[in-house]
């Protein structure tokens, strides 16, 4: 029986390299819905399974890390009964999550202020965290009020208090504040950065996702709306990252 649908043929992934770490931009729930005359919330009501389903296809083929861009800093701005329903499918998936993970091997982190959500979202997210926290299997970083520029302003506060409080010494701060330095005091501290990079929907921006991790990522774009894709999407972005001829600034 095949894993995919009847649709597009199977693609097989079977030996190929794989990333170890993905990021995804899980893009086009408005227009997905708005393309069927629905509201935009039915739209990320969907993409919410989407979410479920390409997670856990991404733990079973072996990815280490999967990183989804789930809610910018700049999403707040949305109509205020748009971001209520999107609480409510994160409510939905976090006590799932808290259910269905204790059994499993996947570890979450949430990357980004969470402050800013309802107490009980945040309850959630950090029970999750520690209930997980003994996980070996596949890292899940759920991108929660998450802005790269945000990330690197918290990142330089940490800094400078390390500074203003003598844990980094003023004549030695040329040793002391290195690339590593700031990746350490990232959200994804400890973490590798991002191989590739997939932005369903046909847009071509990063939106403020890991501006940092990501500068030597590989960018996937697919024209897919994020409701629509699918685990042959999927392996169609990992086979294209298979044959990419990553330099990193070298030749
Ligand atoms: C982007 O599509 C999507 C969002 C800002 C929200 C993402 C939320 C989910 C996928 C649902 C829940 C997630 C979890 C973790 C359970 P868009 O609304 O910007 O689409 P558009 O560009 O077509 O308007």
């Amino acid at each position: 029986m095949s894993l995919f649908s009847s649709k597009s043929p199977e693609i097989d992934i079977t030996d190929i390299q794989l990333p170890v770490h993905i990021g995804i931009i899980m893009d086009g729930n408005g227009r997905w819905a708005k393309k069927r005359g629905l509201p935009r919330t039915a739209g990320h009501k969907v993409g919410a399974e989407t979410f479920r389903k390409i997670s856990r296809y991404c733990s079973d083929i072996g990815i280490k890390y999967l990183t989804v861009y789930a809610f910018s800093t700049e999403n707040w701005r949305r109509p205020l009964e748009e971001v209520n329903t999107i609480m409510v499918y994160f409510r939905d998936y976090l006590n799932e999550a808290l259910r269905d993970f204790a059994d499993d091997t996947i570890r979450v982190k949430f990357l980004g202020d969470i402050s800013q959500f309802p107490k009980d979202i945040q309850e959630l997210m950090i029970e999750n965290e520690k209930m997980s926290a003994v996980h070996e299997g596949m890292v899940l970083n759920i991108a929660m009020n998450y802005g790269g520029r945000a990330e690197l302003v918290t990142a330089m506060r940490k800094i400078a208090k390390m500074a203003a409080n003598g844990e980094i010494k003023a004549d030695d701060i040329d040793n002391a504040v290195t690339e590593k330095l700031i990746s350490d005091n990232l959200y994804t501290a400890g973490q590798p950065d991002p191989d590739l990079i997939i932005r369903p929907s046909g847009e071509y921006r990063t939106s403020n996702f890991l501006l940092w991790q990501s500068a030597y990522a590989e960018y996937y774009i697919d024209d897919v709306l994020w409701p629509d894709y699918t685990k042959n999407d999927l392996n169609r972005a990992l086979i294209e990252y298979s044959k990419r001829n990553r330099r990193f600034g070298g030749v």
